[in-house]
C-alpha cells in the first residue's frame, strides 16, 4: 500500500494532468470545434478557413486591442503568428514543457511557398530555440540550398515544439496536444508545398501509418496543400545512399514550384 505522501504526490499529479488537458480541450474545442462532440484531433482534420480567423479574433481580444484593429489584425499573418507564439510559448498541454529549455516555433518567412516539418527539436535545437541547426539541420540547409532557394525563403518547423528527453520518439498525446499548433501555423502562412521529413510528420498530417518508403517520392494533400512527404535528414545522414532518393522528391517539388530547369 503507498504512504500517505506518495498517495497525495500521485493525487497532486493527476490534477495538474486533468487540469492540463481540460485547458486543452476548452482552448482548442472552443477556438475550433464550436458545438462538436469528437476529440479535438479529429475534428481538425475536417476545419479549415473561417475558424482559424474566429481564433485570432479571440486571441487579439485578449490583448484588449478595439474592434477595428481586431478586424484589421485578422488578415494580418505578423499578428496572427504572434499570437500563435506566445500561446505555444506558454503550452503546459503535455509533459515536454517539463523539460524543454525553449519552444521551438518555427522559422524563416511568413510568405513562404514551401514549408519544411521535421519532427521535433533536438537539444542544439532546445538551447538555441531554432529547428534544424544540428547536423541534420547542416543537410536540410543542404538541400534547401540545392533547391535554389535560402533558408530565410522557406519555412522550417515541427511536428512539436518541445524537445522529447533524449530525442525519443513524439508520444501520441504530444502529436495530439501540438498538432493544433502546426495547423493552424499552415493556416496562416497558407504555402503551395509542404515537405514532410520523416514519418512522424507524414504519419500525422496523412493520417497514415503506411512506411515512409512507401509515402515518399508521391504527392498527396493537406488541406488543398500540396504535400510531399520524404525521408528525415537524419536518417539520410546515417544512410547517405538514400539522399539520390530524396534529391527525386526535392526535383518534384521545384517542378511545381519553378524552380526547376533541365
Ligand atoms: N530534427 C528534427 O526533426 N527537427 C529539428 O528541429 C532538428 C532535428
Amino acid at each position: 500500500m503507498d504512504s500517505p505522501e506518495s498517495f497525495r504526490e500521485q493525487l497532486s499529479e493527476t490534477i495538474e494532468q486533468l487540469k492540463a488537458r481540460l485547458e486543452f480541450e476548452a482552448y482548442f474545442a472552443v477556438d475550433y470545434l464550436p458545438g462538436s462532440s469528437l476529440g479535438p484531433d479529429r475534428q481538425l482534420d475536417n476545419q479549415v478557413g473561417p475558424d482559424s480567423k474566429q481564433q485570432v479574433v479571440t486571441d487579439l481580444k485578449a490583448d484588449s486591442l478595439d474592434s477595428a484593429e481586431l478586424i484589421q489584425s485578422a488578415d494580418n499573418k505578423q499578428a496572427r503568428i504572434k499570437s500563435l507564439y506566445q500561446k505555444t510559448r506558454t503550452c503546459a498541454f503535455c509533459d515536454l514543457h517539463k523539460t524543454r529549455t525553449n519552444v521551438v516555433f518555427g522559422d524563416g518567412s511568413l510568405d513562404a511557398e514551401l514549408v519544411f516539418i521535421g519532427e521535433a527539436p533536438g537539444h542544439e535545437e532546445d538551447i538555441s530555440a531554432k529547428p534544424f541547426v544540428g547536423l541534420a539541420g547542416g543537410l536540410l540547409t543542404k538541400i534547401i540550398n540545392a533547391m535554389k532557394f535560402k533558408r530565410s525563403d522557406v519555412y522550417i518547423t515541427n511536428l512539436l515544439r518541445c524537445r522529447p528527453p533524449n530525442n525519443r520518439n513524439p508520444l501520441p498525446e504530444e502529436v495530439v496536444c501540438c498538432k493544433p499548433y502546426l495547423i493552424e501555423l499552415l493556416e496562416i502562412i497558407k504555402p503551395k508545398v509542404i515537405c514532410t521529413l520523416g514519418k512522424f510528420a507524414a504519419h500525422t498530417l496523412l493520417n497514415q501509418t503506411i512506411p515512409i518508403s512507401q509515402l515518399r517520392g508521391q504527392w498527396f494533400e493537406f488541406k488543398g496543400i500540396k504535400l510531399m512527404p520524404t525521408f528525415h535528414p537524419a536518417y539520410l545522414l546515417r544512410n547517405p545512399q538514400d539522399k539520390k532518393l530524396v534529391w527525386a522528391d526535392m526535383k518534384k517539388i521545384m517542378d511545381v514550384l519553378n524552380k526547376y530547369e533541365t
